[in-house]
């Protein structure tokens, strides 16, 4: 019979026991910030199979699930952050971190899977289609103001969208490197301005477990149309955002839960008039946009992909 007088602290006599064994086995991490993570994570991963009764069975299912995350990730496709979005992960880790719970009037939205280092720096103006992309015209005016409402000058721009047809440049073989990406910087004004092409909602890529997940949700795969920005200078935080096309028929019901209300474009669309550009064909759409950044630390996030 086992004797409980001398207790030791790696030995579980019963199933209550294993929680305050791995807290206790995971107190010596040095830093105090990974110890309280760690140890917050373990609580919630042993109290959620608690809850559910996991069964043998599932557990190998989520096992399985994990290493396909990872055995699904290759240069051009991060799975892991296409789960963390379709789970409303990433949202709730911005939202936490950004914009104060709102009184900035351009909350930052999830960074997503597509963003590229080293988009072709471009001039204010200037276009970021850089082969044929057929569709509307697309003329994007934007600001960047701090908090305090003053223009933020020579900040870093860099903007990525899909296409007409709902593809990123890397996901389309028909459309030249970087197509529908670029880097500008912000005039004394706090301005810069590009042309483009209207973008479309997209379908996030199906073929790995995080298909397998929406299939068996009934969930559709959707994201309505957006630009995405990322906005960098040093003193500010970095701003990761979105702009999302107001007339989206999934507006609604993002697949990764990224649009908040403070992030719906007031896209216009023009059905004549003197076109913006020599050669604009109707309808073409503009877009006035205004950003904030807070004070803080200029950080890049790690690129999702090459
Ligand atoms: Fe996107």
């Amino acid at each position: 019979m086992h004797q409980k007088a001398m207790p030791r602290s790696g030995i579980i006599d019963a199933v209550e026991d294993v929680t305050p064994v791995v807290l206790n086995a995971m107190e010596g991490a040095a830093n105090p910030r990974l110890r309280e993570v760690a140890a917050a994570f373990v609580r919630h991963m042993h109290a959620f199979a608690r809850e559910v009764k996991l069964t043998e069975q599932e557990y190998d299912i989520g096992i399985d699930f994990l290493n396909r995350i990872g055995q699904s990730t290759h240069d051009s496709h991060n799975e892991g952050i296409l789960f963390a979005d379709a789970i409303g992960f990433s949202t709730l880790v911005c939202l936490l971190n950004n914009g104060n719970g709102g009184p900035t009037e351009t909350a930052a939205a999830l960074l997503g899977p597509f963003w590229r280092m080293n988009s072709p720096r471009t001039a204010n103006g200037g276009s970021i289609v850089r082969s044929a992309t057929p569709g509307p015209e697309l003329f994007v005016s934007a600001i960047v103001r701090d908090t305090g409402g003053q223009p933020v000058a020579d900040a870093e721009v860099d903007v990525w969208q899909s296409s007409p047809v709902g593809l990123y440049e890397n996901q389309d073989d028909s459309q030249a490197d970087m197509n529908l990406r670029g880097k500008f910087t912000t005039d004394a004004a706090g301005r810069f301005n590009f042309r483009s092409v209207k973008p479309a909602g997209y379908p996030v890529p199906m073929s790995g477990p995080v298909g397998d997940m929406l299939r068996a949700q009934k969930r559709h795969p959707y994201r309505p149309a957006h630009l995405h920005f990322l906005i960098y200078k040093p003193g500010f935080k970095t701003l990761v955002t979105q702009i999302f096309v107001d007339d989206d028929e999934n507006l609604e019901s993002d697949v990764v839960f990224g649009v908040t209300s403070a992030l719906v474009g007031d896209f216009k669309r023009h059905d004549a008039g003197a076109p913006p550009a020599g050669g604009v064909k109707p309808p073409w759409f503009t877009l006035d946009a205004s950003f904030v950044m807070t004070k803080g630390e200029a950080k890049l996030p790690v690129a999702p992909i090459k």
